[in-house]
């Protein structure tokens, strides 16, 4: 299952991206936001972030206007690693070298088939389980822990 939401800047492309995932054969859970009054990204943020952290769902995309605000606030919450991507090589390198579980894209900043593109290529790359890219994760969380 995969987790998804939006801001008001970015409905479309959401409804877009989950259209396009149910034809790749992707279930996604819509977290909203569906209308055009404005909300607060943290909030979506959040839910989807707590979606992927309890196991619900395995990965999570967030869209806002530029993908910026989402992905500072998912990254703000415990073994969240998002990446906030514009391109589909760094969509498959996230995946391989920090085994983000959480993309981030902005909807007025990319056009549709390259926000597919990108969201295709992170759910279907997976992580290399390479040593080095396990050492450095778990350096990131150690940096986590000792925030607290
Ligand atoms: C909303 O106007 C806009 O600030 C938001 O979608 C996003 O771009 C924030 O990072």
């Amino acid at each position: 299952m995969i987790a998804i939401a939006c801001d008001h800047a970015a409905v479309r492309l959401k409804n877009e991206i989950t259209a396009y995932l149910a034809k790749l054969g992707f279930a996604c859970r819509d977290f909203g936001c569906d209308g055009k009054a404005s909300v607060d990204y943290p909030d979506y943020a959040a839910a989807v972030c707590q979606a992927v952290q309890s196991g619900e769902c395995e990965k999570g995309i967030l869209i806002c206007g530029t993908g910026i605000g989402m992905s500072m606030a998912a990254n703000k919450f415990k073994g969240i690693r998002c990446a906030h991507c514009a391109d589909s090589l760094s969509a498959s390198l996230t995946r391989l070298h920090n085994d983000a579980n959480v993309l981030a894209i902005g909807a007025r900043v990319i056009g549709d088939e390259l926000a597919f593109e990108i969201v295709r290529t992170f759910l279907q790359t997976p992580f290399s389980g390479d040593e080095r890219h396990v050492r450095r994760i778990n350096k990131i969380s150690a940096i986590e822990e000792a925030q607290k």
